[in-house]
């Protein structure tokens, strides 16, 4: 099923057109969704967004094309604010899933990234290589995304075994995996320059007439609600100033929490990235690697980075927990260790390179891997949007018409039940944090004390 939803034209200040492909190999349905707006949120209502992250930005380009006339962002910082999740110097797009709804979703969002004028200057296509070791983890996801690709005949390409890997693409030398080897590759994948992408969002959104706070007088310490009422009236910030407005929409990613309570359905877990520094000629020499993805252990590389000449890789993981939010840092001993073991099976000759940089850098995930737009139940007027488990910025193109639709309770039903704000893992503690089944390596853990204080003297250099 593809939802292609494309606002026509607004009928009336009051209603919008919403329009949905659904597709199966069989056959192309189209569904008109007449919305009307509430009456809560009329195009003056003063729409206050926190965060300037794809949740916030995709949302205020979004309403603001709807007609909307008065949307402020607030952020700690101009966007691309740094420690963003949203912000990098890549993000994979794919629409490989094991989920049929995602699938829809992402394939829609690679259309548009791969068309888009848009997203000409952040996208760049890349086969993507699935892997994985029969049996171990992440194979009944590979096998599931091959299934769902298959029943919308969408192309994809088996491959036998690692001999088969490195002859589809010789520039992986390494040994790949032992047997049993599985994987297919799709050449339908590619990368986005993720702060290239915010620095597109902002200036669609300015060109809209979208208002933006940042800096400490956009950092928001508390919201105010009306006399104790469940009405917020008003973001209060670091700066002193007192932000008022109709509408709130939450979209603070991993800090979200700190604002409001989120019932125990987000957790913050830190993830681990490498990169090192390439010369000119190295750089010609992997400009058409593919990305390399073993679900086992949740290794994955992009192709290098023109601008900065970094070969990125990172691991999609369980990840570490920390109680309280910081920035990235440095990586773990152990984290590196992963990185460089999966450089060993794919790229064995850039093993035992010194890294230019590792980080840690967090996910915002809920128990299932599914993400929250939706009202949060404190709240009249507080929408969230976010909790991106590790995979939202695939979906940016068509993220803000979503939003849109789940803030007039318009989503259609699968995804409305999949983004609903869940008030049931209240209390039950981590374990509820199963994830969508795309996660490799060992299980999650929280760092130690040690580990903490090295994370916040910051970023490690040439490891
Ligand atoms: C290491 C890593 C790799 C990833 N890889 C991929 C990938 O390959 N493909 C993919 O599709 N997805 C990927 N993701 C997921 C995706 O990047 C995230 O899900 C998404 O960017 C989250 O966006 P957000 O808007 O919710 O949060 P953020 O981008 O974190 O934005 C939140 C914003 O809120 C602001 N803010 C916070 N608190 C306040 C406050 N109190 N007042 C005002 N402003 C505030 C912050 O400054 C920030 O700008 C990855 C994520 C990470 C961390
Ligand atoms: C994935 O990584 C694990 C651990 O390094 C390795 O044993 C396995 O063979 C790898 N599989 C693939 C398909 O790369
Ligand atoms: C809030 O409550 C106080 C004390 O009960 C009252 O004086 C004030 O007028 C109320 N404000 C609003 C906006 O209702």
């Amino acid at each position: 099923m593809t939802h292609r939803d494309k606002r026509i034209r607004a009928l009336s200040p009051v209603y919008f057109v919403h329009v949905y492909e659904t597709r199966t190999n069989q056959s192309l349905q189209k569904h008109y969704l007449m919305v009307k707006q509430s009456s809560s949120m009329d195009t003056h209502t003063k729409v206050v967004i926190i965060g300037a992250g794809i949740f916030g930005l995709t949302t205020a380009y979004q309403l603001a094309l709807e007609g909307y006339k008065n949307i402020v962002v607030l952020d700690r910082h101009v966007p691309p604010t740094p420690d963003a999740s949203s912000n990098d110097i890549s993000r994979v797009i794919r629409f490989d899933y094991a989920d049929g709804d995602y699938l829809d979703l992402a394939h829609e969002a690679y259309l548009e990234w791969s068309s888009s004028p848009r997203f000409k200057d952040c996208f760049s296509r890349a086969p993507i290589v699935v892997a994985g070791t029969s049996g171990a983890n992440g194979a009944l996801y590979l096998q599931a995304a091959a299934a769902q690709l298959t029943k919308r005949s969408l192309p994809w390409t088996k491959l036998r075994d690692a001999n088969a890997a490195r002859k589809a693409f010789p520039s992986l030398k390494g040994p790949l995996a032992k047997t049993p080897f599985i994987g297919y590759f799709n050449e339908n994948c590619g990368w986005a320059d993720a702060s290239k992408t915010l620095v597109q969002l902002r200036d669609d959104c300015l060109s809209l007439g979208v208002s933006f706070i940042c800096g400490p007088a956009g950092m928001v310490t508390s919201l105010d609600t009306d006399n104790g009422s469940r009405n917020i009236i008003a973001a209060r910030t670091l700066a002193g100033d007192v932000v008022q407005g109709n509408f709130f929409i939450l979209a603070a990613g991993a800090w979200s929490s700190s604002l409001v309570s989120m019932y125990n359905s987000v957790l913050a877990t830190g993830q681990v990235l490498g990169y090192m520094r390439l010369t000119d000629a190295e750089m010609q020499a992997y400009r058409n690697i593919p990305i390399y993805l073993n679900l086992s252990t949740g290794w994955f590389n992009f192709p290098p980075h023109d601008d900065t000449k970094l070969l990125k890789f990172a691991i999609h993981g369980w990840g570490y927990t920390r109680s309280t939010d910081i920035p990235r840092g440095g990586v773990q001993a152990d984290g590196e260790t992963r990185l460089r073991d999966g450089l060993r099976e794919t790229y064995p000759e850039l093993a035992d390179r010194p890294f230019e940089r590792t980080a840690v850098c967090w996910y915002s995930d809920t128990p299932s891997g599914d993400f929250i737009m939706d009202y949060h139940p404190d709240y009249t007027n507080l929408f969230v949007g976010g909790a991106g488990s590790g995979h939202a910025f695939k979906f940016t193109p068509v993220l803000g018409k979503y939003m849109s639709l789940a803030i007039k309770k318009k989503l259609p039903p699968a995804m409305r039940d999949k983004w609903r704000f869940r008030t049931e893992h209240l209390g039950k503690g981590i374990d509820v944090f199963k994830g969508d089944g795309s996660r490799g390596g060992p299980a999650r853990r929280e760092l130690c004390q040690d580990e903490r204080a090295e994370l916040e003297r910051g970023p490690r250099v040439k490891l």
